[in-house]
């Protein structure tokens, strides 16, 4: 009797209950008037005399610890039952969170856009150095040796010893990408059909208007009687495809020192639509690229005969296009990262 005593409280000690339905069964079996003790406490008659104090005493401790038990559970399964109700309601109808992945910076996407639109007519995406030398930063360009571009004011020089092949020997900073032109003519033979995106570095004081540091997409089609014709064709349909219909183009006659004739090119504001706004400065038209014909001095630099071969070129500046087309003043904000100004790109 002893023995089943200690088993039955060894039960009870490693019994675990997690619901109120537990709870009813571990009242059940333990403490009811049918449950086990009560059984054990009328076998105790039939306990020989001389144990029955023993087993008196073993059988009220099993039931106070049946009934401790009982309690300690109750209180525990009252404490679930109060936290759970004080929980909202799961309400399984509310739209998840927002899943707040980035967004393609706004430059990002016109240069993918800028891409796409001449891929589509037989360019392909060439790409070369920020860290150049003089000689195809500017030497190579015919730029003279005294042009103001190659000035401190303009450039920043990284090496002013380092060699390079002609020039002063200069390293900087490229200022523009035309320096892909060169390095594309002296590797490839024609035809050259190139478009070559890449950033570039003036040495400006950062404003809303200028930057140190900003995005150019230089183009280069070298081949047998490649005329102006061409460099018009191909840039009225970059201005078809990439800005509002309707737009108007102008080429209005510029000079570079790597291309004659030049061309600077010009379209109706995207802003007021070409009635006057201070992003046209109140004439109706903005500039949007630097244009010409390859100058032959700088085909026959690359070592391409400009008597068989000849070509245009064109450059545009990526945040300028960026600003026309989403309204963006203040060349600041793209560099800052301030994700009010990012997300205003989202799914665009
Ligand atoms: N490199 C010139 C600039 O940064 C832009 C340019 C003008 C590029 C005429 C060209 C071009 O390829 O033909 O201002």
């Amino acid at each position: 009797m002893l023995e089943k005593i200690e088993a039955i409280s060894q039960e009870i000690s490693q019994y675990t209950v997690l619901s109120k339905e537990q709870l009813e069964q571990f009242r059940l079996r333990f403490i009811s008037r049918k449950g086990i003790v009560t059984e054990l406490f009328e076998e105790l008659k039939d306990v020989p005399p001389d144990q029955r104090r023993a087993v008196g005493q073993g059988l009220n401790g099993l039931k106070n610890l049946a009934q401790e038990r009982f309690e300690s559970f109750s209180q525990q399964i009252e404490a679930l039952q109060e936290s759970a109700s004080s929980r909202p309601p799961l309400d399984l109808t509310l739209p998840t969170l927002p899943n707040l992945t980035g967004t393609q910076h706004p430059l990002s996407l016109v240069r993918q856009r800028i891409i796409q639109i001449f891929e589509r007519i037989g360019f392909n995406v060439a790409d070369g150095p920020e860290i150049e030398s003089d000689w195809y930063n500017f030497g190579a360009l015919n730029f003279p040796e005294n042009h103001p571009a190659r000035d401190m004011q303009d450039t920043f020089f990284v090496d002013k010893t380092a060699g390079s092949r002609t020039g002063s020997g200069d390293m900087l900073l490229r200022t523009h990408t035309s320096n892909v032109q060169i390095r594309l003519m002296e590797h490839q033979k024609p035809p050259i059909r190139s478009i070559m995106p890449g950033r570039v570095y003036r040495n400006e004081t950062i404003s809303a208007r200028a930057h140190c540091m900003f995005h150019q997409v230089e183009g280069i089609y070298i081949d047998r009687n490649v005329g102006f014709k061409d460099l018009k064709d191909t840039l009225y349909h970059f201005v078809k495809e990439m800005f509002e219909p309707g737009t108007q183009i102008r080429f209005r006659p510029s000079y570079f020192p790597f291309t004659e004739p030049s061309a600077e090119i010009d379209i109706s504001c995207q802003i007021c639509g070409g009635t006057g706004c201070n992003i046209c400065k109140h004439s109706g038209w903005v500039e949007i690229a630097g244009s010409g014909m390859v100058d032959p001095q700088v085909i026959a630099n690359c070592g391409i005969d400009p008597e068989e071969f000849t070509g245009f070129a064109f450059g545009m500046g990526i945040e300028r296009i960026t600003q026309l087309k989403y309204v963006v003043n203040d060349l600041r904000l793209y560099t800052e990262n301030d994700v009010r100004f990012l997300r205003q790109f989202e799914g665009v």
